[in-house]
């Protein structure tokens, strides 16, 4: 172990004594210790495949203990299914939705692994922010204020005017610390979304946590009965399982690299608490990457394959039965899937870029025969 795999192991809060106990037998192998700054001595070791590399390729790496998830303030399972649609104000007679939200940008610490702390910059104290939804026509208005100790701004994937578009030096730009804008535009095209602090340098603004998940449901009227699916005021929604993921990471040394990977910012939460669904429903993903520093991310899901609609901006799958995409920053999509036909039990997903997995992007279903 050279002085960068001990480092690293110190931030991820492993000790190094007790490094078998935590990811699990010959843990001097174990890839959880690899990182971009891996020597050409580390490559090496793991050349040959070892009894390690097996163990701690799927599922045996692993974090010690839990998070405290009353002074994170949020439930990670609620998190993947809280969709927020805001305060409906007004409806006006051409049928016109008036849709509001308050977001406020303020600095927290997150633990983001067990006694892994991270000063990250917040929408309304969670990171990801929350999942802003709507439907395809509702004029939104999102009143933003800044708490925080830079300057911020939310900047939405959407059709909007420039004065709206939440960018250094254009429109409104800059919200300064202490002040207001209320971004407004109409909820335009269906799909799926994000948006993120714009302010500069963005690269810093984004990987502290500025980012959040932007939701359209297509319109029935306009796109017809495909569209239903996706719409909650239509009974061909309901029997879906829908789930929100955020792929992001965390530069925990702040050297451009990051060095804990997750959906939804906790590393192996739902590994080691699989999300519990129901086979008998089918089960919808939406799926945002957000990661800085490293150009791609991927989802593959294990012993399944799944439908893909790039940005959610189209009814019909722009992938069928894939079991495997990708995404750049930025990039995002539904995926569909069906566990209809599989005996119950523990189905993964998790990155297939190896690194990025074994430093926490995994996780399982719990699938079950029904849930009560
Ligand atoms: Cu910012
Ligand atoms: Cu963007």
């Amino acid at each position: 172990m050279d002085s960068s795999q001990l480092n690293r192991r110190a931030l991820l809060g492993l000790g190094t004594r007790g490094a078998a106990a935590t990811i699990g037998a010959s843990a001097l192998a174990a890839p959880l210790l690899l990182s971009h700054q891996a020597t050409a001595k580390d490559e090496h070791q793991h050349e040959t495949p070892t009894q390690a590399d097996e163990h701690t390729a799927h599922g045996q790496s692993m974090t010690m203990g839990e998070v405290d998830l009353d002074r994170l303030g949020w439930h990670p399972d609620e998190l993947l299914t809280d969709f927020d649609y805001g305060e409906v104000t007004e409806t006006r007679p051409d049928g016109t939705v008036v849709r509001e939200w308050n977001i406020v940008a303020f600095d927290r610490e997150i633990e983001i692994a067990p006694g892994l702390f991270f000063p990250a910059w917040t929408y309304n104290g969670r990171v990801p922010g929350p999942t802003l939804r709507a439907n395809e026509g509702d004029l939104l208005r999102i009143h933003f204020t800044n708490a925080g100790s830079h300057p911020h701004t939310m900047h939405f994937h959407g059709i909007h005017s420039a004065f709206h578009d939440g960018v250094t030096g254009i429109g409104r730009g800059e919200i300064a610390i202490g002040d207001q804008h209320t971004y407004e535009f109409t909820a335009k095209p269906f799909g799926l979304h994000l948006y993120h602090c714009h302010a500069s340098p963005l690269k810093r603004h984004i990987h502290k946590g500025l980012y959040g998940t932007f939701i359209v449901n297509p319109d029935p009227k306009k796109r017809g009965d495909l569209a239903k699916k996706r719409h909650p005021d239509f009974e061909e929604s309901k029997e879906w399982q829908e789930f929100v993921m955020v792929m992001n990471a965390f530069d925990t040394t702040f050297d451009a690299a990051n060095e804990v990977y997750a959906i939804n910012s906790i590393a192996f939460q739902h590994m080691k608490h699989p999300i519990v669904v129901d086979k008998t429903r089918p089960i919808r993903i939406y799926l945002v990457n957000v990661v800085e520093f490293d150009l791609i991310n991927s989802f593959h899901l294990h012993a399944n394959f799944f439908d893909y609609y790039d940005s959610g901006t189209t009814l019909e799958p722009t992938l069928r039965t894939v079991d495997i995409i990708s995404q750049m920053q930025a990039q995002r999509g539904i995926l569909e899937m069906s566990f209809a036909e599989h005996e119950a039990g523990l189905y993964m997903f998790h990155a297939h870029v190896t690194e990025f997995t074994e430093l926490g992007w995994m996780a399982a279903f719990d699938v079950r025969d029904s849930v009560v």
